[in-house]
């Protein structure tokens, strides 16, 4: 009997949401009566608010993905920042005792071809004294110690130092100098005098050929 009842009082309901419960019948119907194993077109009211809720469900997971989309689309990294990713430079007109200044992920980036001396004046250094403790070897690649790459930020403000261009001030200790408050850097780019707490950071690099040197 309350079931007949039930039936009864949701036959009253406005037009427009029968509309609506029909308009998503295809998908809706089928899941109720996969639930209830009957046919959704019938059934009690219970029924019926299943459909509804069914419905229901099965547009906000619509909305859902509609507004999923366009946060994935946005999510995914453009074809221009995968570039800026890495970068691949070839050095082999660098002279020795010259350096170019290039820029990676929107940060410029030193690239200095060491002279066999300024290689001698890295190494004979005493790794002890340092502020940032790190030898030649560290912060370059076996074999190819007269290639030193680093960012050119410098690590107290972010300041960018001189000496990467020629005619630059170098500094005291012949390597980058920062005017924004003082900071010498020697000729592996540590720090060696001034308030920068650290060496010109290295980034991740390889040569992918004898010349060709990959940044990122
Ligand atoms: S930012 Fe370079 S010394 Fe301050």
């Amino acid at each position: 009997m309350s079931t007949v009842k039930k039936t009864k009082s949701t036959a009253k309901k406005p037009a427009v949401k029968k509309k609506a419960a029909a308009a998503a019948a295809p998908v809706a119907a089928q899941a109720v009566a996969v639930e209830n194993g009957h046919d959704g077109a019938e059934g009690s009211g219970v029924r019926r608010r299943d459909f509804i809720h069914v419905a229901a469900v099965s547009f906000a997971g619509v909305g859902a993905a509609a507004v999923a989309m366009p946060l994935v689309s946005q999510m995914s990294a453009s074809a221009d920042v995968l570039a800026l990713a890495s970068i691949e430079v070839d050095v082999a007109a660098i002279q020795p005792g010259q350096s170019i200044k290039t820029s990676w992920r929107k940060q410029p980036v030193f690239i200095r071809n060491l002279t066999p001396a300024e290689v001698e004046e890295a190494s004979k250094v005493d790794v002890g004294s340092l502020r940032d403790p790190q030898t030649l070897a560290d912060r370059t690649k076996p074999g190819k110690e007269n290639w030193l790459i680093t960012l050119g930020v410098c690590t107290h403000l972010g300041c960018v130092p001189l000496g990467a261009a020629a005619g630059e001030v170098k500094g005291e200790y012949g390597g980058y100098f920062c005017p924004c408050h003082g900071s010498h850097y020697d000729t592996a780019a540590r720090i060696r005098k001034g308030p920068a707490p650290l060496n010109l950071a290295v980034p991740e690099f390889a040569f992918i050929s004898d010349t060709v040197v990959k940044i990122g």
